[in-house]
């Protein structure tokens, strides 16, 4: 079995819809810890210390919030900044992360279709993403593709539900260790390829 631990960041969670429905369907799953950051945090002090604790009791780290001006909510920024330490996290003597994997799970209120070359956005999503991608790199780490929910304003209660449900699947399977490497290659998004997740793995 591998430990998933989901950073989790979402400044008004009370407001939720996507997330709210995202975290019910995770919580009490064996081997995934969610870490709340803003609710440990609301000050943006964070515990270095407590989190590069957390970070190396597990195998997956997952940066779970909403896409918010093409990244993520500031405390995952100030995350970043103060728990990946130099010659800890990365540079010559700096392995503490070293064959962990990384991926992101994130809502956005933009289409698919608005995050290409074409669309309003001028980016996809996962070119948004590449300061996630190269930080795993740098740390020695291997980053995933995203779970990625879009146009959140216009899905129904039953279309979240949907979600959520692919997104337990997917914890599931990263923690039972049933989804290798080759599975992820070519694939954009992870929901590209969950919905037969269970049927593939079993
Ligand atoms: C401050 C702020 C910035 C946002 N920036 C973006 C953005 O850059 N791209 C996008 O697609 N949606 C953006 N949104 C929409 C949110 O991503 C969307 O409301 C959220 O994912 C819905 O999830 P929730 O129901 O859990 O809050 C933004 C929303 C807020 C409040």
């Amino acid at each position: 079995m591998a430990n998933v631990l989901i950073q989790f960041a979402h400044p008004v969670l009370s407001k939720s819809r996507v997330h709210k429905t995202l975290l019910n369907q995770c919580s009490n799953l064996t081997n995934v810890t969610i870490n709340d950051l803003y609710e440990r945090y609301p000050d943006l002090y964070i515990d270095i210390e407590r989190e590069q604790r957390l970070l190396l009791k597990h195998d997956i780290i997952i940066f779970q919030h909403p896409f918010y001006w093409y990244s993520s909510p500031a405390i995952v920024k100030q995350w970043f900044d103060l728990v990946l330490e130099h010659n800890w996290a990365y540079g010559s003597k700096g392995n503490a992360l070293v064959g962990k994997k990384m991926m992101s799970v994130i809502s956005c209120g933009g289409s698919r279709e608005a995050y290409s070359p074409e669309g309003s956005n001028r980016y996809t999503v996962n070119q948004f993403l590449a300061p996630f991608d190269q930080t795993a790199t740098l740390c020695k780490m291997t980053y995933l593709p995203p779970f990625v929910i879009h146009r959140t304003h216009r899905l129904a209660q039953t279309q979240l539900d949907e979600y959520g449900q692919q997104y337990r699947t997917m914890l599931l399977a990263l923690a039972g260790e049933r989804m290798e490497l080759p599975i992820f290659q070519g694939k954009d998004y992870m929901n590209d390829f969950i919905p037969t997740l269970d049927g593939q793995l079993n």
